[in-house]
């Protein structure tokens, strides 16, 4: 299996006669052990099936299928994209540690680096998305950088190799925020030289609008000795070493002891939606594409943010980065947002992405009301910006409603 159309909609299917055609939820919270010694085994390894709260063949068929959608070694899916951020920030950093993000990153991610892992020892600096700003905020504590592809709600796009090279020289590792690219559809950071991948499955993955989840893949051989808390976390199966010990950690403490775990349900939503991902963000992407070129040229549109457009300064890096379209989400200026939405008909108010429904928001007063006036300008959004969502519906109708609403 080479494509991704064929990965998509094969992997995770056992090939056998008491298997079915498809992922399906296997609700079992506890799993049979052959014998005393079996079930020791699983225990000391944490490996195999024991308790639904560590692992599931629901969620063992889907992190196979996002491995091979990403090129990842190892996945662990939770129960939201804010779990698998902060289960990937907890494997990785201790007391004494810090990160460094780029300042457009998620709402929810940089409330995790101001307000939660503060708390707990970890700081951090969210600086401008630029492989400069981001060199000049490492200091010899730094175990992780932090990015997205693509920036919320600036569009803006990381440079992932330079960033990549810049953190294997000092040391950290890269993580990449990819949810937006759509489970290794529209990027692959791993083929950038990105370590760690974050997804919110709830958005492009399943693509519905009615489930959340999410989910942390590691690359092959990515080098973890140098992590502090690898080398000092307790009890015994935090200790080990080596190539497992990451992907071993995670699901220790983002499911197994926190218990933030992905039900399978959910999972097997998930699975469906991957199924049909590629088709519905080359739609989408499409769409979107199409609405920026235009609301760029409309006389009552004051700025336009699509890394599509080649009037965006983003153009270069999302050319080299992104494979098969810029992603299904443009960010706009007007006069007066409220009364845009006010005359809205067809387009829906509300703070989701990736939902077959194109969605609407105004970022200044939902998704980045928590941050300062100034943070909210350092993330790229005014008082004047609107955040679409493109989904699935005509670009004809689109047009139509927002042409109306201008
Ligand atoms: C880029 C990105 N990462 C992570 C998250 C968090 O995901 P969830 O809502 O599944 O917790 C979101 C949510 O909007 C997101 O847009």
């Amino acid at each position: 299996m080479t494509h991704y159309s064929t990965k998509a909609v094969q992997t995770g299917i056992p090939r056998d006669s008491q298997s079915g055609i498809g992922i399906s939820a296997d609700h079992s919270i506890a799993f049979h052990f052959d014998s005393l010694e079996q079930g020791a085994e699983v225990f000391a390894s944490g490996e195999g099936y024991s308790y639904s709260r560590v692992q599931n063949p629901t969620n063992h068929a889907l992190e196979a299928r996002i491995n091979a959608l990403e090129g990842a070694e190892y996945t662990v899916l939770t129960a939201s994209g804010q779990a698998a951020s902060f289960t990937a920030m907890l494997a990785t950093c201790m007391v004494g540690d810090h990160i460094v993000a780029s300042s457009s990153v998620f709402g929810g991610t940089s409330g995790l680096l101001n307000n939660v892992l503060p708390n707990l020892g970890i700081r951090s600096s969210l600086v401008e998305n630029t492989v400069q700003a981001i060199q000049s905020a490492l200091t010899p504590q730094t175990r992780l950088i932090w990015t997205e592809i693509i920036g919320n709600p600036a569009c803006d796009v990381p440079d992932l190799g330079a960033l990549a090279q810049l953190a294997h020289q000092h040391g950290a590792l890269l993580v990449v925020d990819n949810t937006w690219a759509g489970v290794g559809n529209l990027c692959r950071p791993f083929e950038h030289g990105a370590d760690i991948i974050i997804h919110s499955l709830t958005k492009w993955a399943s693509g519905h609008g009615n489930v959340m989840g999410g989910s942390v893949s590691l690359r092959a051989g990515v080098r973890v000795d140098n992590l502090p808390i690898l080398q000092t976390g307790k009890p015994s199966l935090l200790e080990l070493k080596g190539e497992k010990a990451l992907g071993i950690k995670l699901r220790a403490i983002g499911n197994q002891q926190i218990g933030m775990v992905l039900s399978p349900d959910s999972s097997a939503k998930i699975a469906q939606g991957l199924e049909t991902l590629e088709l519905r963000l080359e739609r989408e992407c499409q769409t979107t594409l199409a609405l920026a070129q235009w609301l760029e040229a409309h006389p009552k549109v004051k700025s336009v943010a699509y890394c599509g457009l080649p009037s965006s300064s983003w153009y270069g890096l999302a050319q080299k980065y992104l494979k098969g379209g810029y992603g299904a989400v443009l960010s706009f200026e007007v006069e007066n947002p409220s009364d845009l939405f006010k005359k809205l008909e067809l387009i829906r108010i509300a703070p989701n992405l990736g939902d077959t429904r194109t969605l609407i928001v105004h970022p200044w007063t939902t998704t980045h009301s928590r941050l300062t006036d100034a943070g909210k300008y350092k993330s790229g959004v005014t008082p004047y910006l609107i955040r679409l969502s493109v989904g699935l519906e005509a670009l004809e109708d689109l047009k139509a409603d927002l042409e109306g609403a201008l």
